[in-house]
């Protein structure tokens, strides 16, 4: 069985980390590191999980364990690196973008890989360190590597996607107060979202000259999820889109072409990106949908672990979509 450490444990990664965990059939969860509830029950910051654990947060850490799981805020996760020193054999895989970008992804002589399996599953079955991608990050990427691929992202992309509250993480502000998100949608950080950077390293790796984003986040009044519309003029036929996506997918197990129109209910709660193209005179529109918490976040994590141990990509994945 892989040990694991969860740092982080009552946020809302970390705690979809635990969920995954303990039905995982190839792990064991060794601790769940938490700064605020160390000795109080799990269940105390995660009430569903009554009846399925007794573990409690601990106050402490296990340097030995085989796999620890950052699931903290921007910065928080050098942080704790310089203060912990796991093991040299310990795999560590990072949520928040602290190593994300080519410029941070050496800290401390460990070398941190961009932990997107449809694009880098090699570097990542051979890598110690994991840099989680960020969740509009994931939907975006998975809309347009194929295009990038093919080298035909040549004009403006223009992306619009709307997230659910969750992805604001556990701590109540003013824009996720209920008060204020139900019934309500708004825009926040037009065209200078921070996933932009690892969105076009990663279109860059493929395409050199990949043409410009034009990105507008905004803000959902449901819980969770990302449903991303990408644009962008494309001279090929919808025949021709719909080829080079299946044959760039083709062994993806989380990442679906689907002939239908989609919608969000269809991947909430499950690991899988879904993706339909759309054809309009000379634009193509790529729509994705994700689970910010599993695909964006802690799914897309434990696929990066299993990758890392030599497992099934899917173990321990296999969930079921809320549907209604
Ligand atoms: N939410 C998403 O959809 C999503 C998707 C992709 C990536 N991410 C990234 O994943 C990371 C975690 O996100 P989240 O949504 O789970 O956040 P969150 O709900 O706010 O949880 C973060 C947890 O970190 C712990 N913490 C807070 N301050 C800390 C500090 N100074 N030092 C150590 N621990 C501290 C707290 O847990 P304890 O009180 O138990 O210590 C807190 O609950 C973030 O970097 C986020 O950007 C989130």
């Amino acid at each position: 069985m892989i040990k694991a450490g969860i740092i982080g444990g009552s946020g809302y990664t970390g705690g979809e980390l635990i969920r995954i965990l303990l039905n995982h059939p190839a792990t064991e969860i060794d601790f769940v590191f938490s700064t605020t509830r160390a000795g109080k029950k799990v269940t105390t910051a995660h009430p569903d999980l009554l009846g399925v654990t007794d573990l409690e947060f601990s106050g402490n850490v296990n340097i030995e364990v085989n796999v620890v799981f950052l699931c903290l805020g921007h910065g928080n996760s050098t942080a704790f690196l310089k203060e912990h020193n796991f093991s040299v054999n310990t795999k560590i895989i990072d949520l928040s973008n602290d190593f994300r970008l080519h410029a941070d992804d050496d800290f401390d002589g460990k070398k941190f890989v961009y932990g997107l399996p449809e694009l880098f599953k090699n570097e990542i079955e051979n890598a110690q360190y994991i840099a989680n991608p960020g969740c509009f990050a994931t939907a975006i990427q998975l809309a347009l590597l194929p295009l990038a691929n093919a080298n035909l992202l040549k004009n403006e992309v223009h992306i619009n996607a709307v997230t659910g509250s969750t992805g604001a993480g556990v701590s109540p502000s003013a824009t996720s107060h209920f008060s204020w998100r139900n019934n309500n949608v708004s825009w926040y950080k037009p065209f200078t979202h921070q996933h932009l950077g690892e969105i076009n390293e990663s279109l860059h790796s493929l395409q050199k000259n990949s043409g410009n984003l034009f990105f507008m986040p905004n803000r959902g009044n449901f819980t969770r999820g990302i449903l991303a519309t990408s644009y962008t003029k494309f001279e090929e036929s919808l025949e021709d889109a719909g080829k080079l996506y299946q044959e760039f997918y083709k062994n993806a197990v989380f990442t679906q072409i689907s002939d239908e129109p989609i919608n969000l209910k269809q991947v909430v709660n499950t690991n899988q990106c879904h993706i339909h193209l759309h054809k309009h005179d000379d634009i193509l529109l790529v729509t994705s949908a994700i689970d910010n918490l599993l695909k964006g976040a802690s799914g897309q994590a434990v696929q990066n672990m299993n990758l890392i141990f030599g497992l099934e990509e899917d173990l321990g994945l296999n969930l079921k979509a809320g549907v209604f």
